[in-house]
Protein backbone atom coordinates (compact mmCIF):
# COMPACT_ATOMS: atom_id res chain seq x y z
CA UNK A 1 0.00 0.00 0.00
CA UNK A 2 1.82 3.36 -0.93
CA UNK A 3 2.02 6.27 1.40
CA UNK A 4 1.22 9.88 0.43
CA UNK A 5 4.05 11.70 2.26
CA UNK A 6 2.80 15.03 4.01
CA UNK A 7 3.98 18.37 1.83
CA UNK A 8 2.92 21.75 1.86
CA UNK A 9 -0.08 22.06 0.06
CA UNK A 10 -0.51 24.90 -2.00
CA UNK A 11 -3.30 28.00 -0.39
CA UNK A 12 -5.88 29.36 -2.02
CA UNK A 13 -6.63 31.39 -4.94
CA UNK A 14 -5.48 35.34 -3.99
CA UNK A 15 -5.74 38.03 -6.57
CA UNK A 16 -4.28 40.36 -4.02
CA UNK A 17 -0.89 40.38 -5.45
CA UNK A 18 0.90 41.73 -2.43
CA UNK A 19 -0.52 39.33 0.25
CA UNK A 20 0.90 36.22 -2.23
CA UNK A 21 4.40 37.62 -2.30
CA UNK A 22 3.99 38.60 1.71
CA UNK A 23 3.03 34.64 1.38
CA UNK A 24 6.27 34.22 -0.70
CA UNK A 25 9.04 35.99 1.56
CA UNK A 26 10.03 32.33 3.52
CA UNK A 27 9.20 30.17 0.97
CA UNK A 28 8.64 30.41 -2.54
CA UNK A 29 5.68 27.78 -2.55
CA UNK A 30 3.73 30.66 -0.71
CA UNK A 31 3.29 32.35 -4.39
CA UNK A 32 1.45 29.13 -5.63
CA UNK A 33 -2.77 28.57 -5.78
CA UNK A 34 -3.92 24.65 -5.58
CA UNK A 35 -4.88 25.23 -9.21
CA UNK A 36 -1.47 26.09 -10.77
CA UNK A 37 -1.20 21.89 -10.22
CA UNK A 38 -4.22 21.55 -12.72
CA UNK A 39 -3.47 24.34 -15.79
CA UNK A 40 -1.25 23.70 -18.49
CA UNK A 41 -0.12 27.27 -18.22
CA UNK A 42 -0.54 30.16 -16.01
CA UNK A 43 0.16 33.70 -16.24
CA UNK A 44 -0.31 37.00 -14.40
CA UNK A 45 1.31 40.48 -14.05
CA UNK A 46 3.34 41.45 -11.94
CA UNK A 47 4.11 45.59 -11.12
CA UNK A 48 4.23 45.00 -14.69
CA UNK A 49 6.58 42.06 -15.49
CA UNK A 50 4.40 39.45 -17.63
CA UNK A 51 4.88 35.63 -15.76
CA UNK A 52 4.41 32.49 -17.01
CA UNK A 53 4.35 28.83 -15.28
CA UNK A 54 4.65 26.72 -17.41
CA UNK A 55 3.56 23.45 -16.86
CA UNK A 56 2.46 21.83 -20.35
CA UNK A 57 5.35 18.69 -21.15
CA UNK A 58 5.51 20.60 -25.15
CA UNK A 59 5.74 23.82 -23.93
CA UNK A 60 8.53 22.80 -21.50
CA UNK A 61 10.15 20.95 -24.26
CA UNK A 62 10.07 24.15 -26.76
CA UNK A 63 11.60 26.60 -24.61
CA UNK A 64 14.14 24.35 -22.87
CA UNK A 65 15.15 22.89 -25.42
CA UNK A 66 13.93 23.24 -29.09
CA UNK A 67 14.14 27.23 -29.02
CA UNK A 68 16.73 27.41 -25.71
CA UNK A 69 18.33 30.08 -27.61
CA UNK A 70 15.19 32.41 -27.34
CA UNK A 71 15.04 31.82 -24.03
CA UNK A 72 18.17 32.15 -21.68
CA UNK A 73 18.62 32.34 -18.33
CA UNK A 74 16.45 35.13 -16.37
CA UNK A 75 18.62 37.97 -15.21
CA UNK A 76 17.22 37.39 -11.31
CA UNK A 77 19.16 34.10 -11.89
CA UNK A 78 22.39 36.21 -11.99
CA UNK A 79 21.68 38.97 -9.39
CA UNK A 80 20.56 36.45 -6.56
CA UNK A 81 23.36 34.69 -7.48
CA UNK A 82 26.25 36.78 -8.25
CA UNK A 83 27.60 37.74 -4.48
CA UNK A 84 28.17 34.31 -3.96
CA UNK A 85 29.16 32.82 -7.32
CA UNK A 86 29.82 35.32 -9.45
CA UNK A 87 29.42 34.87 -13.13
CA UNK A 88 30.12 31.11 -13.03
CA UNK A 89 28.59 28.68 -15.48
CA UNK A 90 24.90 28.50 -13.69
CA UNK A 91 23.42 31.68 -14.36
CA UNK A 92 25.46 33.11 -17.35
CA UNK A 93 24.12 32.60 -21.46
CA UNK A 94 25.82 33.01 -24.96
CA UNK A 95 29.24 32.28 -25.63
CA UNK A 96 29.91 33.11 -22.45
CA UNK A 97 28.38 29.83 -20.73
CA UNK A 98 29.39 28.06 -23.97
CA UNK A 99 32.90 27.92 -23.21
CA UNK A 100 32.34 27.16 -19.57
CA UNK A 101 30.26 24.37 -20.69
CA UNK A 102 33.08 23.09 -22.15
CA UNK A 103 35.75 23.20 -19.81
CA UNK A 104 33.56 22.34 -17.25
CA UNK A 105 32.32 19.08 -19.30
CA UNK A 106 36.02 18.40 -20.12
CA UNK A 107 36.73 18.27 -16.06
CA UNK A 108 33.71 16.08 -15.33
CA UNK A 109 34.68 13.57 -18.27
CA UNK A 110 38.45 13.35 -17.32
CA UNK A 111 37.18 13.32 -13.41
CA UNK A 112 35.14 10.10 -14.20
CA UNK A 113 32.54 8.55 -11.35
CA UNK A 114 35.26 5.34 -10.38
CA UNK A 115 37.71 8.25 -10.06
CA UNK A 116 35.83 10.10 -7.75
CA UNK A 117 34.19 7.00 -5.58
CA UNK A 118 36.82 7.23 -3.34
CA UNK A 119 36.41 10.36 -1.99
CA UNK A 120 32.94 9.43 -1.85
CA UNK A 121 33.56 6.52 0.35
CA UNK A 122 35.62 7.90 2.50
CA UNK A 123 33.29 10.78 2.83
CA UNK A 124 30.57 8.11 4.13
CA UNK A 125 33.14 6.11 6.09
CA UNK A 126 33.54 9.68 8.32
CA UNK A 127 29.70 10.05 8.50
CA UNK A 128 29.30 6.86 9.82
CA UNK A 129 31.52 7.37 12.14
CA UNK A 130 29.99 10.69 13.47
CA UNK A 131 26.81 9.06 14.00
CA UNK A 132 27.96 6.22 16.09
CA UNK A 133 29.91 9.09 18.49
CA UNK A 134 26.44 10.62 18.65
CA UNK A 135 24.52 7.33 19.37
CA UNK A 136 27.42 6.24 21.73
CA UNK A 137 26.69 9.13 23.72
CA UNK A 138 23.55 8.00 24.37
CA UNK A 139 21.96 6.28 27.49
CA UNK A 140 20.83 3.36 25.74
CA UNK A 141 22.61 3.17 22.59
CA UNK A 142 20.84 0.11 21.12
CA UNK A 143 17.20 2.18 20.96
CA UNK A 144 18.74 4.30 18.87
CA UNK A 145 19.11 8.20 18.80
CA UNK A 146 16.97 11.12 17.08
CA UNK A 147 19.63 12.82 14.73
CA UNK A 148 18.62 15.26 12.49
CA UNK A 149 19.27 13.48 9.58
CA UNK A 150 19.75 17.26 7.16
CA UNK A 151 22.30 18.32 9.18
CA UNK A 152 24.20 14.69 8.76
CA UNK A 153 23.50 14.89 5.05
CA UNK A 154 24.43 18.49 4.55
CA UNK A 155 27.72 17.83 6.10
CA UNK A 156 28.35 14.18 4.40
CA UNK A 157 27.87 15.94 0.49
CA UNK A 158 29.91 19.14 2.21
CA UNK A 159 32.67 16.39 2.35
CA UNK A 160 32.36 14.72 -0.33
CA UNK A 161 32.49 17.66 -2.45
CA UNK A 162 35.20 19.40 -0.57
CA UNK A 163 37.17 15.81 -0.86
CA UNK A 164 36.49 15.53 -4.87
CA UNK A 165 37.57 19.30 -5.48
CA UNK A 166 40.46 19.60 -3.28
CA UNK A 167 41.98 15.74 -2.27
CA UNK A 168 41.15 17.17 1.34
CA UNK A 169 38.00 16.63 3.71
CA UNK A 170 36.18 19.47 4.92
CA UNK A 171 37.53 20.26 8.56
CA UNK A 172 34.75 20.69 11.48
CA UNK A 173 35.40 24.39 11.65
CA UNK A 174 34.78 24.75 7.98
CA UNK A 175 32.10 22.68 7.85
CA UNK A 176 30.28 24.63 10.91
CA UNK A 177 31.36 28.10 9.61
CA UNK A 178 31.06 27.41 5.93
CA UNK A 179 27.56 25.67 5.85
CA UNK A 180 25.88 27.95 8.32
CA UNK A 181 27.20 31.03 5.93
CA UNK A 182 25.28 28.78 2.97
CA UNK A 183 22.21 28.64 5.23
CA UNK A 184 21.41 31.98 6.04
CA UNK A 185 22.65 32.90 2.19
CA UNK A 186 19.86 30.82 0.98
CA UNK A 187 17.38 32.44 3.17
CA UNK A 188 17.89 35.66 2.29
CA UNK A 189 18.25 34.93 -1.65
CA UNK A 190 14.79 34.05 -1.21
CA UNK A 191 13.16 37.33 0.54
CA UNK A 192 16.10 38.83 -2.39
CA UNK A 193 13.83 37.18 -5.24
CA UNK A 194 10.98 38.98 -4.02
CA UNK A 195 12.59 42.34 -2.94
CA UNK A 196 13.10 42.45 -6.76
CA UNK A 197 10.19 41.59 -7.92
CA UNK A 198 9.03 44.67 -6.14
CA UNK A 199 11.47 46.85 -8.09
CA UNK A 200 14.46 47.40 -4.94
CA UNK A 201 17.34 48.08 -6.61
CA UNK A 202 19.84 45.77 -7.36
CA UNK A 203 22.80 47.09 -5.78
CA UNK A 204 20.60 47.10 -2.78
CA UNK A 205 19.01 43.53 -2.97
CA UNK A 206 22.76 42.12 -3.38
CA UNK A 207 23.99 44.33 -0.30
CA UNK A 208 22.11 41.82 1.76
CA UNK A 209 24.01 38.73 0.44
CA UNK A 210 27.45 40.13 0.67
CA UNK A 211 28.54 39.15 3.72
CA UNK A 212 27.61 35.57 3.90
CA UNK A 213 28.91 35.25 0.37
CA UNK A 214 32.29 36.40 1.70
CA UNK A 215 32.88 34.24 4.46
CA UNK A 216 32.22 31.21 2.05
CA UNK A 217 34.11 33.03 -0.97
CA UNK A 218 37.35 33.81 1.08
CA UNK A 219 37.72 30.42 2.19
CA UNK A 220 37.03 29.14 -1.26
CA UNK A 221 40.11 32.04 -2.68
CA UNK A 222 42.14 31.01 0.38
CA UNK A 223 42.43 27.24 -0.97
CA UNK A 224 42.70 27.76 -4.68
CA UNK A 225 45.41 30.52 -4.15
CA UNK A 226 47.65 27.68 -2.31
CA UNK A 227 47.02 25.45 -4.84
CA UNK A 228 48.18 27.85 -7.96
CA UNK A 229 50.90 28.64 -5.81
CA UNK A 230 52.16 25.23 -5.53
CA UNK A 231 50.62 23.23 -8.43
CA UNK A 232 51.95 19.58 -7.45
CA UNK A 233 50.84 19.85 -3.96
CA UNK A 234 47.36 19.12 -5.54
CA UNK A 235 46.07 15.38 -6.35
CA UNK A 236 44.08 13.83 -8.88
CA UNK A 237 41.02 15.89 -7.79
CA UNK A 238 38.60 18.04 -9.58
CA UNK A 239 40.68 21.58 -9.32
CA UNK A 240 43.32 19.68 -10.78
CA UNK A 241 41.34 19.06 -14.15
CA UNK A 242 39.47 22.76 -13.82
CA UNK A 243 42.94 24.24 -13.96
CA UNK A 244 43.88 21.53 -17.01
CA UNK A 245 40.93 22.05 -18.78
CA UNK A 246 41.34 23.75 -22.11
CA UNK A 247 39.02 25.26 -24.61
CA UNK A 248 39.83 24.20 -28.35
CA UNK A 249 37.38 26.74 -29.42
CA UNK A 250 38.64 30.07 -27.73
CA UNK A 251 42.21 29.12 -26.94
CA UNK A 252 41.85 29.60 -23.28
CA UNK A 253 41.38 28.01 -19.91
CA UNK A 254 40.09 29.07 -16.38
CA UNK A 255 41.55 32.34 -15.03
CA UNK A 256 42.53 32.28 -11.00
CA UNK A 257 39.26 34.45 -10.75
CA UNK A 258 37.28 32.29 -12.70
CA UNK A 259 37.77 29.16 -10.72
CA UNK A 260 37.21 30.92 -7.46
CA UNK A 261 33.74 31.65 -8.96
CA UNK A 262 33.29 27.68 -10.55
CA UNK A 263 34.44 25.88 -7.25
CA UNK A 264 31.89 28.02 -5.27
CA UNK A 265 29.26 27.08 -7.42
CA UNK A 266 30.11 23.41 -8.37
CA UNK A 267 30.47 23.23 -3.71
CA UNK A 268 27.07 25.19 -4.09
CA UNK A 269 25.68 22.85 -6.65
CA UNK A 270 27.34 19.49 -5.16
CA UNK A 271 26.06 19.75 -1.68
CA UNK A 272 23.02 22.04 -1.65
CA UNK A 273 20.81 20.12 -4.05
CA UNK A 274 22.47 16.56 -2.57
CA UNK A 275 21.82 17.06 1.05
CA UNK A 276 18.37 18.34 0.31
CA UNK A 277 17.71 15.04 -1.91
CA UNK A 278 19.62 12.46 0.54
CA UNK A 279 16.98 13.94 3.43
CA UNK A 280 13.68 13.67 1.56
CA UNK A 281 14.86 10.27 1.00
CA UNK A 282 15.98 9.32 4.28
CA UNK A 283 12.32 10.61 6.06
CA UNK A 284 10.79 9.13 3.11
CA UNK A 285 12.34 5.57 3.98
CA UNK A 286 11.62 6.25 7.84
CA UNK A 287 8.10 6.70 6.66
CA UNK A 288 7.85 3.79 4.35
CA UNK A 289 8.95 0.96 6.32
CA UNK A 290 8.23 -1.73 3.78
CA UNK A 291 9.85 0.00 1.67
CA UNK A 292 13.01 0.53 3.20
CA UNK A 293 13.02 -3.24 3.96
CA UNK A 294 13.01 -3.81 0.19
CA UNK A 295 15.79 -1.08 -0.42
CA UNK A 296 17.59 -2.98 2.40
CA UNK A 297 17.56 -6.95 0.98
CA UNK A 298 18.59 -5.05 -2.09
CA UNK A 299 21.72 -3.47 -0.42
CA UNK A 300 22.48 -6.73 1.39
CA UNK A 301 22.44 -9.35 -1.99
CA UNK A 302 25.13 -7.23 -3.44
CA UNK A 303 27.11 -6.63 -0.10
CA UNK A 304 27.00 -9.87 0.07
CA UNK A 305 29.00 -9.89 -3.57
CA UNK A 306 31.89 -8.35 -2.42
CA UNK A 307 30.63 -4.94 -0.65
CA UNK A 308 30.25 -1.88 -2.19
CA UNK A 309 31.43 -0.98 -5.68
CA UNK A 310 30.49 1.52 -8.13
CA UNK A 311 29.92 -0.88 -10.75
CA UNK A 312 27.71 -3.05 -7.93
CA UNK A 313 25.96 0.67 -7.20
CA UNK A 314 24.47 0.33 -10.74
CA UNK A 315 22.79 -2.74 -9.38
CA UNK A 316 20.95 -1.30 -7.14
CA UNK A 317 17.81 -0.61 -9.28
CA UNK A 318 15.26 -0.66 -6.46
CA UNK A 319 17.47 1.98 -4.94
CA UNK A 320 17.78 3.44 -7.84
CA UNK A 321 14.08 4.09 -8.36
CA UNK A 322 13.74 5.37 -4.86
CA UNK A 323 16.10 8.29 -5.33
CA UNK A 324 13.96 9.15 -8.92
CA UNK A 325 10.51 9.34 -6.80
CA UNK A 326 11.89 11.26 -3.97
CA UNK A 327 13.86 13.24 -6.86
CA UNK A 328 9.96 13.98 -8.14
CA UNK A 329 8.14 14.54 -4.99
CA UNK A 330 10.77 16.39 -3.56
CA UNK A 331 12.67 17.78 -5.81
CA UNK A 332 15.87 19.68 -4.82
CA UNK A 333 15.98 22.40 -7.28
CA UNK A 334 11.96 23.42 -7.60
CA UNK A 335 11.96 26.11 -9.64
CA UNK A 336 14.08 27.69 -12.67
CA UNK A 337 13.27 30.94 -14.52
CA UNK A 338 14.25 31.77 -18.16
CA UNK A 339 13.64 35.12 -20.39
CA UNK A 340 11.87 36.02 -23.25
CA UNK A 341 14.51 37.17 -26.00
CA UNK A 342 14.44 38.65 -29.37
CA UNK A 343 11.35 38.81 -30.64
CA UNK A 344 7.68 38.80 -29.20
CA UNK A 345 6.25 35.21 -29.20
CA UNK A 346 3.09 33.06 -28.34
CA UNK A 347 2.88 30.76 -25.34
CA UNK A 348 -0.31 28.37 -26.40
CA UNK A 349 -2.86 31.61 -26.89
CA UNK A 350 -1.10 34.01 -24.45
CA UNK A 351 0.88 36.81 -25.97
CA UNK A 352 4.58 36.72 -24.76
CA UNK A 353 6.47 39.91 -25.38
CA UNK A 354 10.14 40.31 -25.31
CA UNK A 355 11.46 40.40 -20.98
CA UNK A 356 8.55 38.39 -20.12
CA UNK A 357 9.79 35.76 -17.10
CA UNK A 358 9.03 32.10 -17.41
CA UNK A 359 8.95 29.85 -14.22
CA UNK A 360 9.33 25.75 -14.67
CA UNK A 361 8.52 23.97 -11.37
CA UNK A 362 9.57 20.82 -10.90
CA UNK A 363 7.37 21.25 -7.75
CA UNK A 364 4.17 21.58 -9.70
CA UNK A 365 5.15 19.25 -12.64
CA UNK A 366 6.29 16.43 -10.60
CA UNK A 367 2.80 16.81 -8.87
CA UNK A 368 0.34 17.75 -11.50
CA UNK A 369 -2.54 15.54 -12.04
CA UNK A 370 -2.36 15.47 -15.96
CA UNK A 371 1.41 13.55 -15.71
CA UNK A 372 1.28 11.18 -12.77
CA UNK A 373 -1.38 9.00 -11.71
CA UNK A 374 -1.77 9.19 -8.03
CA UNK A 375 0.88 12.59 -7.98
CA UNK A 376 0.82 13.01 -4.63
CA UNK A 377 1.99 9.23 -3.46
CA UNK A 378 5.20 8.01 -2.68
CA UNK A 379 5.76 4.98 -5.10
CA UNK A 380 9.24 3.82 -6.25
CA UNK A 381 7.70 0.93 -8.62
CA UNK A 382 6.57 4.05 -10.79
CA UNK A 383 10.56 3.92 -11.77
CA UNK A 384 11.05 0.33 -12.28
CA UNK A 385 10.17 -1.59 -15.34
CA UNK A 386 7.53 -4.51 -13.89
CA UNK A 387 6.46 -1.73 -11.58
CA UNK A 388 4.78 0.42 -14.36
CA UNK A 389 2.95 1.16 -17.56
CA UNK A 390 4.57 1.57 -20.74
CA UNK A 391 2.13 4.99 -20.69
CA UNK A 392 4.04 5.59 -17.07
CA UNK A 393 7.12 5.24 -18.32
CA UNK A 394 6.68 7.72 -21.20
CA UNK A 395 4.88 10.35 -19.18
CA UNK A 396 8.31 9.88 -16.76
CA UNK A 397 10.45 10.22 -19.64
CA UNK A 398 8.63 13.74 -20.64
CA UNK A 399 7.84 15.25 -17.08
CA UNK A 400 10.47 14.11 -14.63
CA UNK A 401 12.77 17.43 -14.98
CA UNK A 402 14.74 16.96 -11.36
CA UNK A 403 18.19 18.06 -13.46
CA UNK A 404 16.87 20.39 -15.72
CA UNK A 405 16.17 19.53 -19.45
CA UNK A 406 18.25 20.50 -23.06
CA UNK A 407 21.63 22.05 -22.84
CA UNK A 408 21.44 23.41 -19.51
CA UNK A 409 20.71 20.14 -17.85
CA UNK A 410 22.68 19.56 -14.98
CA UNK A 411 26.43 17.56 -15.45
CA UNK A 412 26.60 16.62 -12.03
CA UNK A 413 23.67 13.97 -12.06
CA UNK A 414 25.30 10.51 -12.27
CA UNK A 415 27.62 12.16 -9.70
CA UNK A 416 24.97 12.85 -7.52
CA UNK A 417 23.40 9.63 -8.23
CA UNK A 418 26.07 7.91 -7.08
CA UNK A 419 27.04 9.30 -4.28
CA UNK A 420 23.03 9.24 -3.19
CA UNK A 421 23.49 5.23 -3.52
CA UNK A 422 26.02 4.91 -1.45
CA UNK A 423 25.63 7.56 1.32
CA UNK A 424 21.50 5.82 1.82
CA UNK A 425 22.92 2.30 1.20
CA UNK A 426 25.07 2.41 3.94
CA UNK A 427 22.94 4.25 6.07
CA UNK A 428 20.37 1.43 5.72
CA UNK A 429 23.21 -0.86 5.95
CA UNK A 430 23.92 0.34 9.89
CA UNK A 431 20.54 1.62 11.26
CA UNK A 432 17.22 1.09 10.78
CA UNK A 433 15.44 4.60 10.22
CA UNK A 434 12.40 5.62 12.07
CA UNK A 435 10.46 8.63 12.02
CA UNK A 436 11.28 10.53 15.54
CA UNK A 437 7.82 11.91 15.92
CA UNK A 438 4.85 10.56 14.00
CA UNK A 439 3.07 14.11 14.20
CA UNK A 440 5.68 16.58 13.66
CA UNK A 441 7.34 16.30 10.16
CA UNK A 442 10.05 18.36 8.22
CA UNK A 443 8.69 22.10 7.28
CA UNK A 444 9.41 22.24 4.03
CA UNK A 445 10.77 25.23 2.52
CA UNK A 446 11.55 26.58 -0.92
CA UNK A 447 14.92 28.73 -0.91
CA UNK A 448 17.45 28.09 -3.86
CA UNK A 449 16.60 24.53 -3.31
CA UNK A 450 13.75 22.61 -0.82
CA UNK A 451 15.07 22.34 2.56
CA UNK A 452 13.36 21.93 6.04
CA UNK A 453 12.95 24.77 8.04
CA UNK A 454 12.82 22.57 11.07
CA UNK A 455 15.43 20.05 10.39
CA UNK A 456 14.33 15.90 9.39
CA UNK A 457 14.15 14.57 12.50
CA UNK A 458 14.72 9.96 12.30
CA UNK A 459 15.13 7.78 14.72
CA UNK A 460 18.37 5.81 14.10
CA UNK A 461 18.26 2.13 15.67
CA UNK A 462 21.47 0.20 15.19
CA UNK A 463 20.34 -2.69 13.26
C1 LIG B 1 20.42 15.68 -6.68
C2 LIG B 1 21.37 16.50 -7.04
C3 LIG B 1 21.26 17.59 -8.08
C4 LIG B 1 20.16 18.17 -8.61
C5 LIG B 1 18.70 17.89 -8.31
C6 LIG B 1 20.63 19.17 -9.57
C7 LIG B 1 19.80 19.99 -10.33
C8 LIG B 1 20.23 20.88 -11.28
C9 LIG B 1 19.37 21.65 -12.14
C10 LIG B 1 17.84 21.62 -12.10
C11 LIG B 1 20.16 22.39 -12.97
C12 LIG B 1 19.71 23.24 -14.13
C13 LIG B 1 18.85 24.43 -13.76
C14 LIG B 1 18.32 25.22 -14.95
O1 LIG B 1 18.13 24.70 -16.05
O2 LIG B 1 18.12 26.40 -14.75
C15 LIG B 1 21.53 22.11 -12.61
C16 LIG B 1 22.62 22.69 -13.21
C17 LIG B 1 23.93 22.40 -12.87
N1 LIG B 1 24.37 21.47 -11.94
FE1 LIG B 1 23.20 20.27 -10.83
N2 LIG B 1 21.99 19.16 -9.57
C18 LIG B 1 22.43 18.21 -8.68
C19 LIG B 1 23.74 17.87 -8.39
C20 LIG B 1 24.85 18.44 -8.98
C21 LIG B 1 26.21 18.07 -8.69
C22 LIG B 1 26.60 16.98 -7.69
C23 LIG B 1 27.01 18.87 -9.47
C24 LIG B 1 28.50 18.91 -9.56
C25 LIG B 1 29.33 18.16 -8.88
C26 LIG B 1 26.15 19.73 -10.26
C27 LIG B 1 26.57 20.66 -11.17
C28 LIG B 1 25.74 21.45 -11.95
C29 LIG B 1 26.22 22.41 -12.94
C30 LIG B 1 27.70 22.71 -13.28
C31 LIG B 1 25.09 23.02 -13.51
C32 LIG B 1 25.06 24.14 -14.55
C33 LIG B 1 24.84 23.59 -15.95
C34 LIG B 1 24.73 24.68 -17.01
O3 LIG B 1 24.22 25.77 -16.73
O4 LIG B 1 25.17 24.40 -18.13
N3 LIG B 1 24.84 19.45 -9.93
N4 LIG B 1 21.55 21.18 -11.59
Amino acid sequence: MAITPPWPKPLPYTANLFRRLARGWTSWFGLLNEWDFRIALGELNLLGLRVFLVNDRALVRRVLIEEVENFPKHPYTLWILEPLIGRAIFSVNGEEWARQRRLIDQAFQAAQLERVYPAMAAATDAMLERLDQELAQQPDAMRGAVVDIEAAMTWVTADVIVRTILSRPLQADEAREVVEAFGRYQRRAARALVMRFLHLPRRWVQRSLQRDAGVIRRWIKGVIEERLAAPDAGGDDLLAYLMAAHDPVSGTSFSAEELVDQVCFLFLAGHETSASALSSACWLLALDPSCQQRFWAEVDGVVEEGGLAPERLRKLDYGAAVFQETLRLYPPVSFFIRERQSTETTLQASRCPVGSLLTFSPWVIHRHEDHWPEPNQFRPERFLLDGSTPEERRLSREAWLPYGLGPRKCPGAAFAQQEALLVLAELIGEYQLLPANEDIGPEWVGRLTLRSANGVLLRLVPR
